[in-house]
C-alpha cells in the first residue's frame, strides 16, 4: 500500500465523522461501521472486530462487532491467545507470524499475521481492536500509530 499516512488520515478523519457526528446510528452500530471501513480501505487487514471486557465475568473478552468470517473464539479469558495476552498486559501486541506465536488462537488458516490494540477508558481496560491479516508482515509502526489513535477515538462510544 503506498502511502499509508495519508490513507490513515483520511480514515482518521472517517472514524470521528462516525463516532461524533452520525447521531442516528447505535453504539454498536458505529463499531460495525468504523470496522467495515477498516476491512474495506486497507486491503491487508482481511478480519476487523472489537472484543470488549464482560464486567459480569471474571477476566474475560467477549466478542463485539466485526467484519469478516464468524469466528469459534466468541470468548477469550484474559491471558488466552494473542487477544487474552494483549488484556492482560495493556499493550499493542503485533504478532507478524502467527505460526511462530504458540500462545495463539486459530480462526482460519488464511490468517498469517495479527494485531490487537487495547482500548482505555478513564485509565481501565475495557476492550480491544483485534485485526487479522492474510499477509505475512504487513503492520508497521504506521498502522500501530493509526489503530491506536482510532482506539483512543473509539474509547468515546464505549
Ligand atoms: N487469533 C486470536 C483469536 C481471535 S480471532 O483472531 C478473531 C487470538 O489468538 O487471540
Amino acid at each position: 500500500m503506498e502511502n499509508k499516512n495519508e490513507i490513515f488520515k483520511i480514515l482518521l478523519g472517517k472514524i470521528r465523522e462516525i463516532v461524533d457526528k452520525q447521531l442516528s446510528l447505535t453504539r454498536k452500530e458505529k463499531l460495525k461501521a468504523i470496522c467495515k471501513l477498516l476491512k474495506e480501505n486497507v486491503p491487508y487487514y482481511d478480519w476487523v472486530g472489537f472484543y470488549l471486557v464482560d464486567k459480569t465475568k471474571e477476566k474475560e473478552l467477549v466478542l463485539g462487532p466485526f467484519e469478516g468470517s464468524e469466528t469459534e473464539h466468541v470468548r477469550i479469558p484474559f491471558g488466552k491467545g494473542i487477544c487474552g495476552q494483549a488484556a492482560e498486559t495493556g499493550k499493542t501486541f503485533i504478532v507478524q507470524d502467527v505460526s511462530k506465536e504458540k500462545n495463539y488462537l486459530a480462526c482460519s488458516p488464511k490468517v498469517k499475521s495479527e494485531i490487537v490494540i487495547p482500548i482505555f477508558k478513564n485509565n481501565e481496560f475495557i476492550g480491544e481492536l483485534d485485526i487479522d491479516s492474510h499477509k505475512l508482515s504487513p503492520f508497521t509502526n504506521e498502522d500501530k500509530e493509526f489503530l491506536e489513535k482510532t482506539c483512543e477515538i473509539v474509547s468515546k462510544l464505549l
